[in-house]
């Protein structure tokens, strides 16, 4: 069936990216999108849905027709009062230029560097571990504790609390850039009270001196940011930085254990760890889906857009579309050139911590690439179903010593 949208017809799907299956295996279905059409209208959602690589990309790039200030998710903010105060991911220029500033200014490369002694020692310890146990679950044992230290360290919030809180509280937030359906209502649920465990952790005086978020608060101190947004960028890194990079190394994980000659080449040669790290993240992107607004009468590909419309950009999607990638783009390869992929976003919006999060990724998988001779998966491994994140529940591994 066509939609007839002003300027244009696009196929209408009844299908629903939400549901259980789809959520599970979203790869039929985002073929079937890109193959109908430079955008889709889902009827369930009433909502046009762009799903192949060069649409994603131009929107992403095109930040003042296609703003995130009306919010990054199904509501436009500019309409609804949002669940919390707006964060450096749903502003606009010039409010988003000036946190934006200040958050690359202590994501710096200097800064970055630093942190790579201590990620190396942990990632040692938890490697020395993993062996020890031989068969393991890779979410539990590796991809959420080796984050939840490092990273909590980096930022220098108190240890005590941060597993009760934060991973409950990042997935509550990523539901906010969905439909509010019953999954998004059981992660609301499972998070109640992690926002104000958060909040409370962003002030100044629970942060340790010198790590990153102390940092932001420089900022505050010498002007450059307001008292009211130096909380909202510890928070965002907080609410970005963790899940994220729990669920990429997970989906590494998962990419390299089933593709046992992959491992075998990093294993020969850890300096490709590099290249994994990229290809995992273009071939299973952990934040999947989410939203830009018109911000006034547009056209885009002969369609036209009033203002305030809602888009929805599956970058999951884009990342595996062949006309870019090439056919086989389903094929998790560790000789692609992966760069360009749009599992950090594009444009002005693009993840301000991929250096954080490669770079402990980037520490971990060496440890492993370089004591670890191959990983087989024990069991198929169990999807975590979330409305916008991808990645796994539990990842059972037997890790074999080199
Ligand atoms: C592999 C891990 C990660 C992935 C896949 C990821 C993904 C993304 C994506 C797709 C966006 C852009 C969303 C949009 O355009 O609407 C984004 C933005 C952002 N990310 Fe990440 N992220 C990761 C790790 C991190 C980490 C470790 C931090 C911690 C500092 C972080 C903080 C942020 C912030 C603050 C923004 C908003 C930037 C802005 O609006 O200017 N992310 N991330």
């Amino acid at each position: 069936m066509n939609k007839t949208l002003s300027g244009a017809d696009v196929v209408s799907l009844p299908d629903d990216p939400y549901s259980d299956e789809n959520l599970t295996d979203p790869y039929p279905l985002f073929e079937r999108m890109r193959s109908s059409g430079p955008a889709v209208w889902l009827e369930k959602y009433g909502v046009l849905a762009f799903s192949r690589y060069d649409e994603c990309r131009e929107i992403l790039d095109d930040y003042r027709t296609f703003i995130s200030g009306a919010g990054v998710g199904p509501k436009n903010l500019h309409d609804n009062p949002p669940w919390r105060p707006q964060g450096i991911l749903e502003l606009d220029p010039p409010i988003h230029t000036a946190m934006r500033t200040a958050m690359s200014g202590v994501i710096s490369p200097r800064g970055v560097r630093s942190l790579r002694t201590s990620f190396e020692a942990f990632a040692e310890e938890l490697v020395d571990d993993v062996l020890a146990k031989a068969e393991i679950d890779g979410v539990a044992d590796l991809a959420e504790i080796f984050p939840i230290r490092v990273f909590g360290d980096a930022v220098g919030i108190p240890r005590e609390g941060r597993e009760k809180n934060l991973l409950l509280h990042g997935a509550m937030n990523f539901s906010a850039f969905g439909p509010e359906n019953d999954r998004h209502q059981l992660y609301f649920e499972k998070g109640a009270g992690t926002h104000e465990w958060v909040m409370e952790m962003t002030s100044r005086e629970n942060l340790a001196p010198g790590g990153l978020g102390q940092q932001i608060w420089d900022f505050a101190d010498r002007g450059e940011i307001s008292a009211d947004q130096a909380p909202l960028l510890v928070r965002a890194m907080l609410s970005a930085g963790l899940d994220t990079t729990i669920f990429s190394i997970g989906n590494t994980l998962v990419a390299l254990a089933s593709e046992p000659s992959q491992w075998e080449a990093l294993h020969a040669d850890p300096r490709l760890v590099k290249f994994a790290i990229d290809e995992a993240l273009r071939f299973e992107s952990p934040f999947q889906s989410f939203y830009r607004t018109t911000s006034s009468d547009t056209s885009f590909r002969g369609i036209n857009l009033p203002a305030a419309t809602k888009v929805l950009l599956f970058v999951g999607s884009a990342n595996r579309d062949t006309a870019h990638w090439g056919p086989d783009a389903a094929q998790f390869r560790l000789d692609r050139q992966a760069a360009g992929h749009l599992a950090f976003g594009m444009g002005i919006h693009q993840c301000v911590g991929q250096p954080i999060s490669r770079l402990e990724m980037e520490v971990l998988f060496t440890a492993l690439a370089r004591r670890v001779k191959s990983i087989e998966l024990t069991e198929q491994p169990v999807p975590l179903l979330h409305n916008t994140l991808r990645g796994w529940e539990s990842i059972p591994v037997r890790l074999i010593p080199a």
